[in-house]
């Protein structure tokens, strides 16, 4: 039974409490939050103990595991320094996305995770479904063939008018990983951003090509000006063997193998399925446990979660210089 604390009780840090709270594998034991009342409150419904600083959490707790759900500006910039204490104090840590808003601050998350032989996950949630696993067995099964494209959309509606890098930096590190784990790495980048009416500072729809190493190539639209109504997430993914579909991130697989008529459609069992997004959650954070458990490396790390910012930050570079723009390897 391993031990976990979670670090940040906002809205997300809950879902991840009671996520560790079910599963069979983890316990619950501390709640961490710099306001008192959060923590005490999260940390009453799980009879677990409460605490304010990270300092105060590591130095009286036996911790297995621990994750920070904290967020900051683009959602990102107050991971570091929880994740740079807990990884030097020998402790994995499962990050919230994206790994950070700041990407010297990524690298460096990710070289302490290294320098001390730490496990370090990034909460990539949406690669984590049934329809994502079914497919990825498909491609290994070599059912797919070679990847020749992947068509990526990612929408919904954000009403407000947040800092100008917000949308791409706090959202797609969701869709660009989906795009990484069917295509792998990405070599370059070209995109285009757009500004929708009455957004002043907010680049909030965007048009990404991508060029993966393979020599594969790929498309994101990325929106944060359409509607929580409709489609939120779909990846087309065009082999030499077959295309598969699948959509909103668990709803439904599609796969037409190239030489036959006959498609084969997987949808998300009513029963026995997903019942919610947030079931990714409890999917991602089952495999993070089984992982640290096992000690083996992670789906989803911290090199992941740094190589999606890698091709966000040459996205912004090349949407500002009107290039196509390299992305740096680490
Ligand atoms: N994976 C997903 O599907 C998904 C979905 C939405 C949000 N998120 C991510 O989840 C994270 C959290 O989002 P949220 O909406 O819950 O944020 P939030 O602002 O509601 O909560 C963050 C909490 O962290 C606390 N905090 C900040 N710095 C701290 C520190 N050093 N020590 C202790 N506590 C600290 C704050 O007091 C706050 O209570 C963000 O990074 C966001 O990008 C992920």
């Amino acid at each position: 039974m391993l031990k976990v604390a979670v670090i940040g009780a906002g809205n997300i840090g809950k879902i991840h409490a009671r996520c560790y709270a079910d599963n069979a594998q983890s316990q619950l034991v501390a709640v961490c939050d710099m306001a008192r009342d959060k923590a005490d409150a999260l940390a009453q419904e799980f009879t677990a103990k409460s605490y304010s600083s990270v300092e105060e959490l590591l130095e009286n707790e036996e911790l297995d595991a621990v994750s920070v759900a904290t967020a900051g500006v683009e959602n990102g910039s107050h991971h570091f320094e929880p994740v740079m204490k807990v990884l030097e104090a020998g402790v994995p840590v499962l990050c919230e996305k994206p790994i950070s808003n700041d990407i010297n601050e990524a690298r460096q998350m990710v070289a302490k995770a290294k320098e001390k032989n730490v496990l370090l996950g990034i909460n990539l949630n949406h690669r984590f479904t049934p329809a994502a696993a079914r497919l990825k067995q498909l491609q290994q099964d070599g059912a797919l063939g070679e990847v020749l494209f992947i068509n990526m959309a990612l929408w919904f509606l954000n009403p407000n008018d947040p800092p100008p890098w917000h949308h791409i930096r706090a959202l797609h590190p969701h869709s660009i990983d989906v795009m990484r784990f069917f295509g792998g790495d990405i070599k370059r980048v070209q995109c285009f951003m757009h500004k929708a009416p009455g957004k002043t500072s907010s680049w909030s729809t965007l048009s990404l090509n991508v060029q993966f190493a393979s020599g594969a190539v790929g498309h994101l639209t990325g929106s944060q000006d359409m509607s929580w109504n409709h489609a939120i997430e779909r990846c087309e993914v065009g082999g030499s063997k077959g295309r598969a579909i699948i959509e909103n991130v668990f709803q439904r697989l599609e796969f037409m193998p190239r030489d036959s008529p006959e498609k084969t459609v997987l949808e998300n069992g009513i029963m026995s399925g997903m019942s919610h997004f947030d079931d990714t959650f409890k999917i991602r954070i089952g495999k993070f446990i089984e992982q640290v458990a096992a000690g083996e490396p992670l789906a989803a790390s911290g090199e992941d979660g740094l190589a999606a910012q890698e091709v966000i930050e040459a996205a912004i570079r090349s949407h500002q210089n009107g290039t196509v723009e390299d992305v740096i390897e680490n």
